[in-house]
């Protein structure tokens, strides 16, 4: 194509009439005649010249064609990728039709034919992104039932499907959708599944878990364990099995989650979420005043009625003797380090560390982690640290009735006496969570709570420097310094820990040591 654009522009160039000489041809018959003859030569240029074009123009033509097809090609693609238009069946018929929610149409789609029965209402909102991701998850679950249909026989009974939305939360900025399905493929259960999101109106984003916890380690364990004791609970007064659910119901799959009211957090899941099928849908609701400091964010006050956080716990002076009192304590300058969520693979590198340095420590663990520790638990109760009760599940006691947290304690204090001979005398209720049931349980079970005065919050920055820092900077005599020996960057701090506070005339003693007598049902956080 370029090489015929030149040639012409320069044809052109050479044979060109210009105004000047036509008027002199005018007057002067020869250049009339050469005029004449240019004239004629002219003609047969033209002719050559149309005889190169029109290749040229064909292929301009070609392209042209080659080019429509190719965007006709890319609508057709596109917009058979955009469900809900994907559903091409010949017995299909749709219709849109407003919702009961405002600015949200549904695209209903219904089949009936020998086969199948089917009713699927779309969502349409305005942002696109929310419909794409709505419809992708209807579409998933209708392709599977279409195949059940193309499959199965057709003597039998019709298979159904019904398929709709219910919304529960619609402001200007975020919406709480779910998307119910239901199908009987007369397979050996029917299906009864479900889908939900709170979508960022403005981005069509879901809004995950995390995101709405700000990734808090300690927040998103406490939603999970709450989550795990509402399904417990409700399975027990539904009379059905008891269900493990330590590694089946996880934060991962709380990730998304309804607004069912500004008051609830909602997951309303279908069968076999995270249970097996027999047990059928369960919807775990949690009132957001069981998580009022977890959702001090932001994004959670938009979304939920959150009240202010309570005052923070008061840290009065224990009834306990003074440390002068304490004879372990001789010079008056004696802090308590303790270990929470244990045993695990780093306490006996942590013993190490602490016989290395002469220091003592009290180890809170865990009942459910006593079982396959308990060499190390024996180990540590030898070498004259104290192991202290931190439930068996690590719940919030505080949320539990009497008897659950009397059997949380309890089952722990055996799983202790069964390792290292004797039972424990004190207690630390994870997340520091008390309540009247859990003093009164700790009081019969002849334990005290021992809570701290000095929070690493370990946790959070798995940083040994600040960790050993933060430890270092708050510790005072009487100290009682909260640590998890679970995580191996805690375990590093101890060092820096052990060595800092020695130069400062410190010793590393027990709880029992720091706190002397101490009286069942009675919570402590200092020496
Ligand atoms: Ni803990």
């Amino acid at each position: 194509m370029q090489k015929h654009k030149k040639s012409h522009t320069k044809q052109s160039k050479v044979h060109k009439t210009t105004p000047a000489r036509r008027r002199l041809a005018k007057t002067n018959p020869d250049i009339k005649k050469e005029t004449k003859k240019r004239a004629t030569s002219k003609k047969t240029q033209k002719t050559a010249l149309l005889m190169r074009t029109v290749p040229f123009l064909w292929g301009i033509g070609a392209i042209l064609i080659v080019s429509l097809v190719a965007i006709a090609t890319c609508w057709i693609v596109f917009f058979s990728q955009r469900a809900p238009e994907a559903t091409q069946a010949s017995d299909e018929k749709y219709f849109f039709a407003d919702s009961k929610y405002q600015g949200i149409r549904s695209k209903f789609v219904t089949r009936d034919s020998s086969r199948e029965k089917t009713s699927i209402e779309y969502p349409i909102t305005k942002n696109n992104e929310i419909n794409k991701i709505t419809a992708h998850a209807i579409d998933t679950a209708d392709t599977t039932f279409k195949e059940f249909v193309q499959n199965g026989s057709s003597n039998k009974e019709k298979m159904t499907e019904t398929i709709s939305y219910q919304v529960t939360h619609n402001t200007d900025t975020h919406l709480s959708i779910v998307i119910h399905i239901k199908q009987d493929m007369h397979g050996a259960h029917p299906v009864s599944d479900s889908y939900f999101w709170t979508f960022d109106k403005t981005t069509g984003k879901p809004i995950t878990l995390n995101t709405l916890l700000e990734n808090n380690k300690e927040d998103l364990a406490k939603v999970v364990t709450l989550a795990r004791l509402a399904v417990k609970k409700s399975l027990k007064e539904q009379k059905q099995p008891p269900a493990e659910l330590e590694d089946s119901l996880t934060t991962e799959i709380l990730q998304n989650f309804l607004v069912a009211d500004t008051k609830t957090i909602s997951w309303p899941f279908g069968q076999s979420a995270f249970l097996a099928s027999f047990y059928g849908e369960v919807t775990i609701n949690l009132t957001v005043d069981a998580l009022v400091k977890e959702l001090q964010h932001p994004l959670a006050k938009q979304l939920f009625a959150v009240p202010e956080p309570p005052a923070p716990q008061p840290q009065p002076a224990p009834a306990s003797p003074p440390v002068a009192q304490n004879t372990s304590c001789p010079q008056g300058r004696c802090v308590a380090l303790t270990f929470d969520d244990g045993p695990g693979p780093y306490t006996n590198k942590l013993l190490d560390i602490l016989s290395g340095r002469g220091a003592k420590a009290t180890f809170f663990v865990l009942g459910s982690k006593v079982a396959g520790n308990a060499g190390t638990l024996q180990r540590a109760h030898k070498e004259g640290h104290q192991i202290g009760n931190h439930t068996w599940g690590h719940p919030d006691l505080s949320q539990l009735g009497p008897d659950v947290i009397n059997g949380e304690l309890a089952r722990t204090s055996d799983a202790i006496r069964a390792a290292i001979g004797t039972a424990p005398n004190s207690a630390r209720p994870p997340y520091g969570a008390m309540s009247p049931a859990v003093t009164t349980e700790l009081a019969k079970l002849g334990m005290s709570a021992v809570l701290w005065s000095v929070d690493t919050r370990d946790w959070a920055d798995r940083n040994s420097d600040i960790v050993c820092n933060r430890a270092v900077a708050n510790a005072r005599p009487g100290s009682i310094i909260l640590l998890h020996d679970i995580h191996v960057s805690s375990v590093d701090a101890v060092p820096c820990i052990l060595d800092t506070l020695s130069k400062q005339g410190y010793s590393f003693v027990t709880v029992n040591s720091i706190l002397g007598t101490m009286a069942p049902g009675q919570t402590y956080y200092a020496g």
